[in-house]
């Protein structure tokens, strides 16, 4: 059975008696009935990408009217264009003098207009009685809802969730046509936003009585090794609004399933009631990024010994503290934000969420021993705060990117005197339970930073923060440093974050002592996967021909720098709390430094390029922040044009010393020197003399023992293909992905860093290609399609495990190549 900790026994005991029998009785009913019905809807939609006269009539799939599968981005098949969205402006951030054009901004896809969305909502006369109610993870954008043509709310922010009771519009003994309508403005952002139905949308049917939306709070006020002290706020909602007798139980359950704690009160309810029930947890496992555990809480809501309600909540025990001087400690131990600031777009995928498209990504970013992410800079999927909480990922929640003062013509300055207070509520009572969220930013470069009001504007915020949760620090990301000091904007935070300021790290701490500091975005470096530009130079706002930033890692914009420097600065103040790097990922759309560049039209910033695969930065920094041994040497070992001429070597490592050798020459051993930025933290070999053959490095561990070697061949003509799946079991009927990278080798099997040939699938069985692309961000080809050109030797091709078990087979074929042919399992 269950079990009472002793304080609630008491406080269970002296409520009410009848309530143990109500209790037994709620363990032997729950497995029988759906207490709550959510239905996810997925399929049956129909979709029209303009105004419709008809969009209100109950036929569904009228002339000019398409079935598509929710989530849903209408603008990812494209096709890019320079004329999309263009953008005539002056970047302030960006140190701009005068206004610019810039091409791609928003990625050169078709993301702006009208969009209709029609479905039938499974509703019978059966449900009379329910509460039903639509829940949106976000629609892009401007949501107007209707149900049989009646206007039921709307939602301008595309980011955030939201949800409308649409009981009074339902036609009990008929069809119920759910439609919405989006509509996205040009110039409305300053990256790739995506459009459509692009996030979940769910049916959920309760009883008149039932928990509300977002509808338990929890806290965990006191955390001993021996005891968690576990605070559950609760609201209760009786649309009937007669006044009814309830109880409220709740069961606390370990990372195992195992029932922990109970705690259970008798309320007389007839609109809305908060109820607050305190459990202690023994012996609690506490979450952190290294050990993620998740306990569950169930709430049951019973009236007359029948459940009316049941309610889960995740959440996890862990104490978290900030400090200006000694930094971040998570549940005592001394712990560094090595983050990366994401945006939400899934490359090939667009924003049509899929969660094993985000799992993939925050696999490869795990790996890289990164430990937090910032989902930039607006409230993400739901799902992103899950996937941070079992896979161990400290989080941190992005408000607004604007406030009242423009960045982009149609920006969410439209909105925010109206919207602010709802979106940012919206965004904290979804995701205050997740013990990966750490906190709330309540913007990201806000111009009003700069000015007398943004201080009372933050204030404004800050203050609608800790009303729906008083346990997380408000920060914002700043990228001017005075002005926010002057105007009392960087006072307002709880933590100040600092954009691109690593040199001003001491400083701050002296303006700001009582404030602890952290890089909210760091680097901004560019590079091209697999693109190697002579001479490797460190240069700020590089521009090559070939609209490639070189995978030499030295080249970043005029606001940003090297890794090196923001590294050598943490180091020097080791307050700091950690860093985002701008990016994990590339992106769609902010080509910088390309902007004005056609068709540069997805990001240089990522480690990981668009396509997922990891670029040499990938290793640069997984050798500072795992705890992995790392040894990673670039650039590859075809340069027919250089033969006897310099291609200088670089080494990624946390070994102290490596050696290297040209075709067994040894070019001498180094190690890292700290009084030289960069050789702090890469080894380089400047004067490395090219010849074809193997370019090998020997890795030497602190007893000067060899420990490790890596080689790089120089590859002969391309002669065949090789697939690598990430994974070769998908689950069906769920959207699950598999990420198959291709490579273009030669007949040894060495990488031809240079190949491009057009590779083309079939996919049979069961499973479909869903996406490809080979991360180049300055190519019009398109993501949906069976074909793609090599980058630099590699692309990538996205599977979709359909609804059946079965295998899918994965061929692959290109001119003068052998073809290739891998299976994967869907159970
Ligand atoms: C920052 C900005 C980000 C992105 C980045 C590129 O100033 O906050 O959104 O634009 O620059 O380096």
């Amino acid at each position: 059975m269950f079990f009472l900790p002793k304080l609630h026994q008491r406080v269970f005991l002296r409520e009410s008696s009848m309530v143990i029998g109500m209790l037994i009785f709620t363990v032997c009913q729950l497995k029988a009935q759906g207490y709550r019905e959510i239905e996810q809807l997925k399929k049956g939609w129909f979709f029209a990408k303009q105004e419709m006269p008809d969009a209100l009539s109950s036929q569904l799939n009228g002339p000019g009217w398409t079935e598509v599968t929710v989530p849903h981005d209408w603008a990812i098949s494209g096709p890019f264009s320079r004329d999309n969205d263009q953008q005539s402006v002056r970047v302030t951030e960006d140190g701009e003098a005068k206004e610019k054009l810039r091409i791609g901004r928003t990625g050169g896809l078709p993301f702006f207009g009208i969009g209709w969305y029609r479905r039938l909502l499974p509703i019978t006369a059966k449900d009379k009685g329910k509460n039903i109610t639509v829940e949106f993870d976000g629609a892009m954008s401007n949501a107007r809802i209707f149900l049989n043509g009646k206007f039921v709310g709307e939602w301008p922010y595309g980011y955030t969730s939201f949800q409308f009771n649409i009981t009074p519009y339902v036609n009990w003994n008929g069809i119920n046509v759910l439609a919405v309508r989006l509509e996205n403005q040009e110039r409305s952002s300053r990256w790739y936003p995506g459009a459509g139905l692009y996030r979940m949308v769910r049916l959920v049917k309760t009883n008149a009585v039932h928990v509300s939306h977002w509808g338990t709070f929890i806290t965990t006020p006191s955390i001993t090794s021996r005891e968690a002290k576990i605070n559950i706020r609760t609201q209760i909602c009786n649309e009937l609004h007669n006044n009814k007798a309830i109880v409220i139980r709740q069961e606390i359950y370990d990372p195992k399933g195992h029932i922990k704690g109970s705690s259970a009160s008798v309320k007389h309810l007839s609109g809305k009631l908060n109820v607050s029930n305190q459990i202690v947890v023994a012996n609690p496992e506490l979450w952190s990024a290294e050990h993620p555990a998740l306990y569950r809480v169930k709430t049951t809501v019973l009236s007359s010994s029948k459940i009316l309600d049941v309610y889960y909540t995740t959440f996890g025990i862990r104490d978290i503290r900030f400090s200006p001087d000694r930094g971040m400690t998570v549940n005592g131990i001394k712990t560094k934000l090595k983050g990366v600031c994401l945006h939400d777009d899934l490359g090939a995928l667009g924003m049509a969420f899929n969660k094993a498209g985000l799992r993939h990504r925050l696999k490869l970013l795990k790996a890289m021993g990164c430990n937090a992410i910032r989902g930039t800079h607006n409230p993400h999927a739901p799902e992103m705060l899950k996937l941070c909480d079992e896979m161990g990922f400290y989080y941190i929640d992005e408000a607004f990117d604007e406030w009242r003062i423009p960045k982009v013509e149609n920006g969410y300055h439209r909105l925010f005197d109206n919207w602010a207070e709802k979106d940012l509520q919206a965004m904290i009572e979804r995701d205050r339970n997740h013990p990966a969220l750490i906190m709330y930013s309540i913007g990201n470069e806000i111009k009003e930073a700069t000015t007398p009001d943004g201080a009372e504007i933050a204030k404004y915020l800050t203050m609608i923060c800790k009303r729906a949760d008083p346990t997380r620090p408000v920060t914002a990301g700043i990228n001017v440093l005075e002005p926010a000091i002057d105007y009392g904007f960087a006072k307002v935070l709880d933590i100040p974050g600092w954009n691109y300021k690593p040199e001003q790290y001491s400083r701050i701490h002296q303006l700001l002592p009582d404030k602890p500091l952290y890089g909210s975005e760091t680097a901004s470096t560019v590079s091209s996967r697999g693109a190697y530009h002579l001479p490797a130079a460190k240069a700020s706002m590089k521009i090559w021909p070939d609209n490639q930033a070189s995978s030499y890692d030295l080249e970043y914009c005029s606001w940003s720098q090297l890794p090196d420097v923001e590294w050598m600065n943490q180091d020097k103040n080791k307050f700091v709390l950690g860093e985002f790097v701008w990016t994990g990922t590339d992106y769609l759309g902010e080509p910088s430094p390309y902007n004005d560049n056609w068709p540069s039209r997805s990001s240089y910033f990522g480690m990981i390029d668009l396509a997922g695969l990891p670029k040499d930065r990938y290793y640069l920094y997984q050798s500072r922040w795992s705890r992995k041994k790392v040894l990673h040497v670039l650039p590859h070992w075809n340069w027919p044009e250089r033969v006897g001429k310099i291609v200088p070597v670089f080494v990624y490592t946390n070994y102290p010393e490596a050696e290297l050798f040209i075709n067994g020459k040894s070019f001498g051993r180094k190690r890292f020197k700290t009084d030289e930025l960069l050789n702090r933290y890469r080894l380089r070999w400047d004067s490395a003399i090219y010849q074809p053959g193997e370019l090998k490095v020997v890795a030497y561990d602190a007893h000067g023992r060899i420990a490790a070697t890596r080689s790089v061949k120089t590859a002969k003509e391309p002669a065949r293909i090789v697939l690598e799946a990430d994974r070769n079991r998908l689950v069906k009927g769920v959207d699950d992905l598999c990420y198959v990278t291709v490579k273009i080798v030669d007949r040894e099997g060495n990488l031809c860093p240079d190949a491009e040939n057009l590779v083309s699938f079939e996919v049979s069985g069961s499973g479909t290609l869903r996406a490809v692309d080979n991360g180049n961000p300055a190519t019009t080809e398109p993501f949906q399609a069976n074909y793609r050109k090599a980058f630099n030797g590699k692309l990538m091709a996205i599977i979709q495990a359909g609804e059946h078990k079965g295998i899918i087979k994965i061929r692959a074929f290109a001119k003068q190549l052998s073809r290739t042919e891998i299976t994967v399992k869907v159970r």
